[in-house]
């Protein structure tokens, strides 16, 4: 029976418990026809637990769910699946080994006569159509472990709006999509609500919420705090029920003297890198900007090692280095904290204080009991420090919300020691609160004498963090800008050079 009100889905009461975490308690949620419900929250609220619930993933403990009227609980994806339910998870799922369209096909192949053969040729075309609709250029046939990280979360999406659902569900679809591409895929929201869907939007960037929903519902702590029109509330409303306290300075900047040149690129060529030279100050925060396939990624890789590079020098104190593999890069002191925390990242099944000392073994001092309370001692501080919420620090990092995933691949880096941090989207999935103890986290470190490259496609995050920004578009620095002289329509003009 159809509710009155349009209502598709109802969440009602939901509670879901893990080994010493209560991750959802007594939420409720309803969901109307061709709307787009924002779900808002800080790092481990029970955002993702919602949605999985909803979608099979986990079996929740009580509570009812309603989809059309009729009560429903779906004991594994497939039947959420089967049922109009999509899922753009937060952690990207896709399988490396298969190609781009096997990957947005998968499971559901289109079949061309009775005898079950697939139409590989209809599947290729679709899946170009698909992703020129989400405007970026892959081919349907590259294999996903040759995409950047970006591209496969451009598949992802493709997949999941690949066949017409009736409730899609969005966990963090744009952590790793550029501006530019964040608009070809709100285009793809606002046509899918005008056909009827239903839409979960989850992020943790307010300036989407305000841009794509009609409704924002607020968990904290895996209760729900509330739900208000999107229209008639702001900001400030939102983060003070996210957080339970105002925060004054979304950006605190500090200034921080800024000395001499402590590394220097010259003339760098690499794949995916034209001719690159610039110069990083101590106690200076490097902003560096760029699109999807810009090259951003590529010249982050040639200075940790992971991209030969194939002409051009690089110098650290004045002394010529060399990096050709990873280790050298960190005994130069040059940390870098990835973009794609599972691919580089973490040791998903190790637990939360191996990861954050795993990088610095050999600096935890001799014999083991020694090495262990060491050990202990420095993974608390900065559990405590950022603040990461984990039932303990022998927690499989596997099992923590994505934000707090990425705290821990932080204070991996932050506790290395290195003096020349490359930042790879240093606060990707995490929340506001967060995000400024990430900010002035930065600047300790640069007050203690190093130098941050911070690579973000978040355009307010750079333009108010980064000392200097250089933009880079196709391999080259199209632009560079002092802080206070960049816009964000100066920064766009630029990449798209
Ligand atoms: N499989 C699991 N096993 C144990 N604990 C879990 C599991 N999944 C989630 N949790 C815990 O449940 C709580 C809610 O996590 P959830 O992933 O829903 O947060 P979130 O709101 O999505 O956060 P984020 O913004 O960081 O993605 C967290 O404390 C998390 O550690
Ligand atoms: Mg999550």
């Amino acid at each position: 029976m159809a509710d009155n009100n349009n209502v598709i889905l109802k969440m009602e009461n939901i509670t879901k418990t893990f080994p010493g975490v209560v991750a959802l308690n007594n939420v409720s949620i309803d969901l109307k026809k061709g709307e787009v419900l924002g779900i808002l929250g800080e790092n481990g609220a029970g955002k993702s637990t919602l949605i999985k619930v909803l979608a099979g993933n986990y079996i929740k403990d009580s509570g009812k769910i309603t989809i059309d009227g009729n009560e429903t609980e779906f004991k594994n994806p497939g039947e959420a699946m089967e049922s109009g339910i999509r899922v753009i998870y937060q952690e990207l799922n896709t399988l490396e080994n298969l190609s781009v369209t096997e990957n947005i096909f998968l499971g559901e192949q289109e079949t061309k006569t009775p005898l079950n053969i697939i139409d590989w040729k209809k599947m290729e075309k679709e899946s170009r159509k698909i992703l020129k609709q989400l405007n970026i250029d892959i081919n349907p046939n590259t294999i996903m472990e040759d995409l950047s990280v970006s591209e496969k979360q451009v598949v992802e999406i493709a997949k999941a709006i690949s066949k017409k659902g009736k409730i899609l569900i969005m966990d963090e679809p744009t952590a790793a999509l550029s501006e530019e591409d964040k608009d070809s895929l709100f285009e793809i929201i606002k046509t899918l609500k005008e056909a009827g869907v239903s839409i979960i939007y989850i992020s943790h960037r307010l300036k989407e919420i305000f841009e794509i929903t009609d409704r924002v519902t607020v968990l904290r702590d895996g209760k729900k705090i509330g739900t208000v029109g999107t229209s008639e509330t702001d900001s400030n409303q939102l983060v003070t029920m996210m957080v339970g306290r105002d925060i004054q300075e979304m950006y605190p900047k500090r200034e921080v003297p800024i000395g001499e040149v402590i590394m220097s690129v010259k003339n760098l060529v690499a794949e995916g890198i034209e001719d690159v030279s610039f110069e990083l100050r101590k106690g200076e925060i490097l902003g560096i900007f760029g699109l999807l396939g810009s090259g951003k990624t590529s010249l982050v890789k040639s200075l940790f090692g992971a991209n030969p590079i194939k002409s051009g020098k690089i110098y650290v104190y004045g002394k010529k280095i060399t990096i050709k593999k990873p280790w050298q890069a960190r005994d130069n002191k040059i940390g870098l904290v990835p973009v794609d925390r599972k691919l580089d990242g973490l040791a998903l099944m190790l637990g939360v204080k191996e990861n954050i000392t795993l990088a610095n073994i050999q600096q935890l001092g001799k014999g083991f009991l020694i090495k262990k309370a060491v050990e202990r001692e420095k993974a608390q501080r900065w559990i405590d420090n950022l603040d990461i919420n984990t039932p303990s620090m022998n927690q499989e990092v596997n099992s923590l919300s994505g934000g707090n995933q990425q705290k821990v691949v932080l204070a991996r880096w932050l506790e290395s020691g290195s003096n020349i941090i490359i930042l790879n989207e240093p606060t990707r999935g995490i929340d506001v609160g967060t995000k400024v103890e990430i900010y002035k986290l930065m600047q300790n470190l640069c007050e203690q004498g190093a130098g941050i490259i911070m690579i973000s496609s978040e355009l307010p995050e750079i333009l108010s963090i980064a000392d200097r920004i250089l933009v880079i578009s196709k391999g080259r620095i199209t632009g560079e800008f002092k802080r206070g002289k960049a816009s964000e329509e100066k920064l766009m003009q630029t990449a798209c050079i």
